[in-house]
């Protein structure tokens, strides 16, 4: 079924735009009162509407009121959103300026949430998952990468992972699931790190294979969370099982990025400590370097070096992190825009890292554009210029949904 779709005051398509580096707004391809022709759901062609109507007269016709400007639906590929409970106490003692091992210590941090998560059955766990899918995809974001690392046993990541795909099929968003079981050594474990990695490898990832629950890996390496040696070695042996693998990298030490560029991870994500040399070799790999304003703004510190990072020709992509600790507010384009006003980006490289770079750290082919035979997965603000989007810090809100 052919629908044609339009008028849009403007149509970003974000195709023929590079993969990695710097961008200018002025390389962004802006249609005016252009028309979205579609078939069954999948882009064929933008353009006016005369000729698209003249090639298409059996198309139906879908007429839009108004000024809106139309991109991609956003793809966050970073996010911890299957968690029951709230750390509103971490971020009250964070903000009294106690550290992350007093906070631990009072019952805070990771642990806390596993907790929590634990005691959740898979019905509310899944409702939980689905109210937040349901606020991101309000607000313009279409495909959702979403973690474990809040069971840290075989059968709480399993709890986890199996929630994820019940919630994929009851919602219109596209869920990614991630085993993150990497994410702490669980109080629970009578073992060394590199035995609970071990105990991951051959207890847990065999499941999540042969179920296919996810096909993605992720680790936190980190002082505190797992070491750069014990996560190489768990990260290629993940490999080899046939993983693709992601990495909480550089968050407050350095030394994870350069472990995810040396297995060919798909992304390294946060980078707040990376160091000059960590953005080099980012910049110099296939690595999608991923940065995570919502934790920066949680936590009170610094942006990952994004400017430095798309410079140096690295592919920046950027997440929201959504999760009870670090990241509890969620809004990836009010953090997109703020990160982007502070680290000097554009437009440009921001609906890129919100798109079709995020597509690459989830290695998603068919997303992010509008190219020609990509699911219509769009979204429209009500605005004349999209220059308005990210001038808003996130105050302006899409129409979702609008094309069959
Ligand atoms: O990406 N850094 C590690 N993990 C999460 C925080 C998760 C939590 O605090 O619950 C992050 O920021
Ligand atoms: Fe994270």
């Amino acid at each position: 079924m052919k629908n044609l779709t339009g008028p849009f005051t403007q149509i970003l398509p974000l195709t023929g735009l590079p993969l990695k580096g710097a961008l200018r707004d002025e390389q962004l391809q802006v249609i005016s009162n252009g028309w979205v022709l579609t078939n069954n759901g999948r882009v064929v062609t933008i353009g006016p509407f005369e000729r698209l109507h003249k090639d298409h007269p059996s198309a139906q016709i879908e007429k839009i009121e108004g000024d809106y400007v139309l991109l991609p639906g956003f793809i966050d590929c970073h996010t911890h959103i299957c968690f029951a409970g709230s750390r509103a106490k971490d971020y009250a003692m964070r903000i009294q300026g106690k550290s992350y091992l007093e906070i631990s210590k009072a019952g805070g941090g990771i642990w806390d949430s596993v907790i929590q998560t634990r005691a959740a059955d898979e019905t509310l766990l899944t409702d939980l998952l689905l109210q937040r899918v349901e606020r991101h995809l309000a607000e313009g974001v279409t495909t959702i990468e979403v973690k474990s690392g809040y069971g840290l046993s075989v059968e709480g990541e399993l709890k986890q992972l199996r929630v994820i795909k019940a919630a994929s099929y009851k919602t219109k968003a596209t869920l990614i699931p991630t085993c993150l079981a990497a994410h702490l050594k669980p109080k629970d474990f009578e073992g060394t790190q590199s035995e609970y990695l071990e105990y991951i490898l051959h207890e847990l990832l065999p499941i999540v294979k042969k179920e296919n629950l996810a096909n993605r890996v992720d680790i936190f390496i980190e002082d505190g969370a797992f070491k750069a040696d014990n996560a190489l070695n768990y990260l290629n042996k993940a490999k080899e099982m046939g993983f693709d693998i992601t990495v909480h990298a550089d968050q407050f030490n350095p030394g994870g990025s350069a472990v995810a560029v040396e297995v060919g991870a798909v992304s390294a994500d946060h980078l707040e400590a990376s160091k000059d040399k960590d953005i080099k070799l980012l910049a110099n790999s296939d690595t999608v370097a991923v940065a995570l304003p919502g934790a920066s703004l949680g936590l009170g510190m610094r942006y990952a070096p994004a400017r430095k990072l798309l410079n140096a020709g690295a592919c920046l992509a950027i997440a929201s992190d959504w999760n009870p600790g670090s990241a509890p507010m969620g809004d990836l384009l009010m953090q997109a825009a703020v990160m982007g006003a502070a680290e000097k980006l554009s437009n440009a490289e921001v609906f890129a890292g919100l798109t079709f770079r995020a597509a690459q750290a989830l290695q998603l082919t068919n997303r992010g554009t509008l190219a020609t035979g990509t699911p219509a997965v769009v979204q429209a603000y009500p605005c004349n210029d999209y220059r308005e989007i990210l001038y808003h810090q996130g105050k302006l809100r899409p129409l979702i949904n609008l094309i069959k």
